[in-house]
């Protein structure tokens, strides 16, 4: 991990070379606006949030559960995963859109629900919509954002997903799914994967501003909030407010109260890829939750063959956890994604840039995997598969 600051790093790369000309000008730019001349990869915003945020926010966007083995994993596994391109392809311009439920993106890449946001960023949700929209993909806001759903949709035009975590009280999830359907959202994503418990959160005694706290519960009649919000309260209110005893009976209750796609985040083996087809669900995210649920799960990556060799020709099957490379996105998609998701890159970008900042992040995953892409010979994101793992 990155820990110089860009004023820092700027400085240093100006020492090193001993050229008062070009260098000079990269500092100076660095100090002025952080990403004027950095960062060039995703984990270049890692400094950058790091410098503005206060430590308690930046400590809960970037850490896991507990020893943050499986957060570790979700990235080395990645690092270990070793491609052999074929030479002699041929290939000299590539096509990086696809489609997810229909919808042309013109990068395999969404943004994941991601709660919290304007404690990264004033703008928020906002800004991660706006940005997304540019870029040509799908933003996928969370239940638990600072925004409220409906501002979140007309910051910016682009298709949205709304993500749903259950609440308990099937009337308020009734009332956000209705909400969601008016609001123009083009699929639901329920997380079913709950229960987070973060050393460093309880180190800080990380909370969130009442304001804040679940808005869309609020906005939706939910009664029992409240007053207070330390860490342990808002994990306690947390499992008061969402049903952690989700089970395919609520599936089957959502099915039929509303026409809008259903896809179900968390899914990390293969009987619960099987499951998702038997509710005739249209899509999964294998995913862990980028390491903040139950420490020791394994790297969602070292899982997505075989969900998808279980399920991936009945529904649609995207990634989440780890992705900090276009090389990265390459790899997920040769295991069988559709696209993937990117959480803590998004926020990362946000608190250093708000919209701008999630754009780079974008164009550097767009501009890794088109490189990714073209040494492997892969024209469009179909050709991409798993000739190329080794
Ligand atoms: C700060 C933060 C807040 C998150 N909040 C939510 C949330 O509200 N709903 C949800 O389904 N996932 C949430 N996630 C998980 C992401 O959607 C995603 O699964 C995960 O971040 C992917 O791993 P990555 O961070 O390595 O990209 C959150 C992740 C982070 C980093």
């Amino acid at each position: 991990m990155l820990t110089a600051s860009p004023k820092e790093t700027a400085a240093a790369q100006n020492d090193e070379k001993g050229d008062a000309g070009g260098n000079a000008t990269v500092a100076r730019e660095a100090a002025e606006n952080p990403l004027a001349s950095l960062p060039v990869t995703v984990e270049d915003f890692i400094p950058l949030a790091k410098a503005r945020l206060p430590k308690p926010t930046f400590d809960y966007i970037t850490s896991g559960s507990e020893d943050q083995v499986t957060l570790r994993d979700n990235v080395e596994a990645f690092r270990r995963m070793r491609v052999l391109p074929p030479l002699l392809h041929g290939v000299s311009e590539v096509d990086l859109s696809t489609t997810v439920l229909g919808e042309k993106i013109a990068l395999p890449v969404m943004l994941a629900p991601v709660a919290a946001l304007r404690m990264f960023h004033p703008q928020g949700a906002r800004a991660s919509a706006r940005a997304a929209a540019r870029a040509g993909t799908i933003c996928i806001p969370s239940t638990s954002a600072h925004n409220s759903l409906e501002e979140i949709a007309e910051a910016a035009d682009g298709p949205k997903w709304f993500q749903l975590y259950a609440p308990r009280d099937r009337d308020v999830a009734l009332k956000l799914v209705r909400r969601a359907e008016n609001a123009g959202y083009k699929a639901l994503v329920v997380t079913v994967d709950l229960g987070e418990r973060k050393d460093d959160d309880l180190r800080n005694r990380f909370f969130v501003p009442q304001d804040f706290l679940l808005k869309h519960l609020r906005d939706c009649g939910f009664t029992h909030l409240t007053e207070r919000n330390t860490y342990e309260e808002l994990v306690a209110f947390n499992l008061q407010a969402w049903d952690p005893s989700l089970s395919v009976e609520f599936f089957q209750w959502l099915r039929k109260q509303t026409k809008l796609p259903i896809i179900l985040k968390g899914v990390l083996t293969k009987q619960a890829a099987q499951q998702a087809v038997q509710l005739g669900l249209d899509g999964i995210v294998v995913s862990n939750h980028g390491g903040r649920r139950l420490d020791g799960m394994p790297a969602s990556i070292d899982v997505l063959r075989d969900v998808v060799d279980e399920a991936g020709d009945r529904l649609e099957v995207y990634f989440d956890s780890g992705i900090r490379r276009g090389g990265d996105v390459l790899k997920a998609l040769a295991l069988g994604a559709r696209a993937v998701l990117i959480g803590r890159p998004q926020a990362w970008a946000l608190a250093a840039g708000g919209e701008t900042g999630v754009k780079r992040v974008l164009d550097i995953l767009r501009d890794e995997l088109t490189n990714a892409m073209l040494t492997s010979g892969c024209k469009t994101v179909a050709d991409i598969d798993d000739s190329l793992i080794m």
